[in-house]
């Protein structure tokens, strides 16, 4: 018998506010058809002034707990991903837990930027089959519109806020690829690429919260091989190959590297989910953000193979395997 981290729910927040591709053309040198072109995206949300990271994450939260049927204290766990906390401390995840009104367990931030989400799945389900906890609600949440330079075009029109969460639940299965849940995990990070993409700001450093700067086409290029690679190794791990897939969810950055990387996969586009062009790259949100839109619309069906893939700042990179 093995303990599978099994998803017994999904759910997701969006801020109010949308804001189209043409809201830019008259602050910046740019046009709804070159981002449409270039990434894919049409438009994305960003939070309210005063509305922050906590304030989605619980909302996502409450919506995942409503899907599984469980109550804040059936929880054991928070892991929450995100690089745009309210506070520099304490974590976010226990602003969650204060907010869903959950009086016991433990909670955890996790800060791998836009493969955070995977880093938080793989260690939920750490947590889970090391006995730590039965069930562990994953949260990615971000207000990435907080450390946009609005005058850096080839960045500003990429990012937008969000949240999504799954609740996790500790199953027994036979240890075999049959199984329901989370079948197998790839983590990789390599620091020698930190400045392809990162904030120029920091509690140690500048004492401000920064700004974000990217490289964008050497990190295209480092995405696309690196997610690919990443996907067919946890894949390998759980004995699977990319013919078994029935959905890829790939973090939503760029149209273009979400398509390059699933014809490297082998994965055909009608099995890939999509929400870049409503959402934009809302970082650790996006996984969880595409997960519950693509389940509350039904898409994933009981017993089908689901990967995830997601490469950010670091670089850090990964992807989980599950049966849905
Ligand atoms: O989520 C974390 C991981 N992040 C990513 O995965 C993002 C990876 N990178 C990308 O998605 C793409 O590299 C971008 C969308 C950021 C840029 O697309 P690109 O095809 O790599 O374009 P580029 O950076 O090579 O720039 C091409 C041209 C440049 O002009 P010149 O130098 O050729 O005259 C840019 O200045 O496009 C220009 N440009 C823009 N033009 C209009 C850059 N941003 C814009 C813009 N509007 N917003």
């Amino acid at each position: 018998m093995t303990l599978r981290a099994v998803i017994k729910g999904t759910g997701h927040y969006l801020p109010e506010r949308v804001v189209e591709n043409s809201w830019f053309e008259d602050k910046i040198e740019t046009s709804d058809e070159w981002i449409r072109a270039r990434t894919g995206i049409e438009r994305r949300h960003f939070a309210d002034e005063g509305q922050t990271t906590s304030d989605l994450a619980i909302r996502a939260a409450r919506a995942a707990l409503d899907d599984a049927g469980m109550q804040a204290d059936d929880i054991d766990a928070i892991v929450l991903a995100t690089s745009t906390p309210d506070l520099t401390f304490p974590a976010v995840a226990t602003m969650v837990q204060a907010g869903l009104g959950m009086t016991r367990g433990f909670a955890f931030d996790v800060q791998a930027v836009c493969a955070g989400f995977v880093f938080a799945l793989a260690n939920a389900e750490g947590l889970i089959r090391a006995g730590q906890a039965r069930r562990v609600l994953v949260i990615g949440a971000e207000t990435f519109s907080r450390i946009m330079d609005w005058e850096d075009r080839s960045t500003c029109v990429l990012f937008g806020d969000g949240a999504g969460a799954v609740v996790l639940e500790g199953v027994e299965g036979r240890g075999d690829s049959n199984d329901r849940g989370i079948l197998a995990t790839d983590l990789n990070s390599d620091g020698q690429y930190r400045d392809l993409l990162y904030v120029d700001g920091g509690v140690s450093s500048t004492g401000t919260a920064g700004h974000l700067k990217m490289q964008g086409n050497l990190v295209f290029r480092h995405a696309v091989e690196k997610l690919a690679r990443t996907a067919h190794t946890a894949l390998d791990k759980a004995g699977l190959s990319p013919e078994q897939v029935d959905w890829l969810v790939p973090h939503q950055a760029n149209e273009r590297i979400i398509t390059a990387t699933a014809q490297k996969m082998g994965v055909p586009m009608d099995k890939v989910v999509l929400t870049v062009a409503d959402h934009g790259n809302t970082s650790a949100a996006s996984i969880p953000l595409a997960l519950s839109v693509a389940a509350s619309q039904g898409r994933f069906k009981p017993g089908q193979v689901i990967v995830t893939e997601a490469i950010g700042g670091g670089l850090s990179w990964g992807s989980v395997v599950l049966r849905w």
